[in-house]
């Protein structure tokens, strides 16, 4: 009888636990935007309609952290400088944004690269000192999260007047 009772009793454990583990299995995990943060940066452009891409790290200082090392890590100071201030290519820190300064159109154009931005209908605004094309760096990244980061340390650069800031 006592051997019953505890054989019972295991059995109700292990089912508890089994079904703990199922309903962790089954669980779908981080929905939306979240969840596409772990596409590739390429992928990501083509689920969001242009306009609504809104970077989820501004202002949060890890993945600012995060974002200031990958942006060394790829090599973006090589051609915008350590502090964004410019060098070879346009600055980052200031209010001329070629393109323009939302997340969204920062977002394509680190993704697409300059070339195919303008052939996505985007075409220059301003024009700074240099004038080049940006790299498209979508497939290099690792996945859209890492462009998101690299945006946000970015954003930590800008000197421009604050009433312009629009992110
Ligand atoms: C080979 C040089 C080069 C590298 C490397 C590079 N960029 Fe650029 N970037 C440019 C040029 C040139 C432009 C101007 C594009 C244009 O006018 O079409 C630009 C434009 C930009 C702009 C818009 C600036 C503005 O004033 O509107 C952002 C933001 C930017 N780059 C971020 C990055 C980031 C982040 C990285 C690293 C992941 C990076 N860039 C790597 C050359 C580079």
């Amino acid at each position: 009888m006592r051997y019953t009772s505890l054989s019972v009793a295991v059995g109700l454990v292990s089912l508890v636990l089994l079904a703990r583990a199922m309903s962790v299995e089954a669980d779908p995990g981080p929905k939306g935007a979240d969840a596409d943060l772990a596409k590739p940066a390429i992928d990501y452009l083509t689920v969001a309609k242009k306009g609504t891409l809104k970077n989820p790290y501004t202002d949060n200082p890890k993945a600012i952290a995060e974002g200031k090392q990958l942006y060394f890590s790829y090599s973006c100071n090589g051609c915008h400088g350590g502090t964004g201030g410019g060098g070879m290519c346009p600055p980052l820190s200031n209010a001329v944004w070629i393109y323009g300064s939302d997340d969204d159109t920062l977002f394509r154009l680190m993704a697409l690269g300059s070339k195919k931005l303008n052939e996505a209908g985007y075409a220059r605004k301003r024009t700074e000192k240099v004038k080049g094309p940006m790299v498209p760096f979508g497939e290099l990244v690792e996945n859209a999260d890492e462009l998101w980061k690299i945006l946000a340390f970015v954003r930590t650069t800008y000197r421009g007047d604050p009433k312009r800031r629009n992110w």
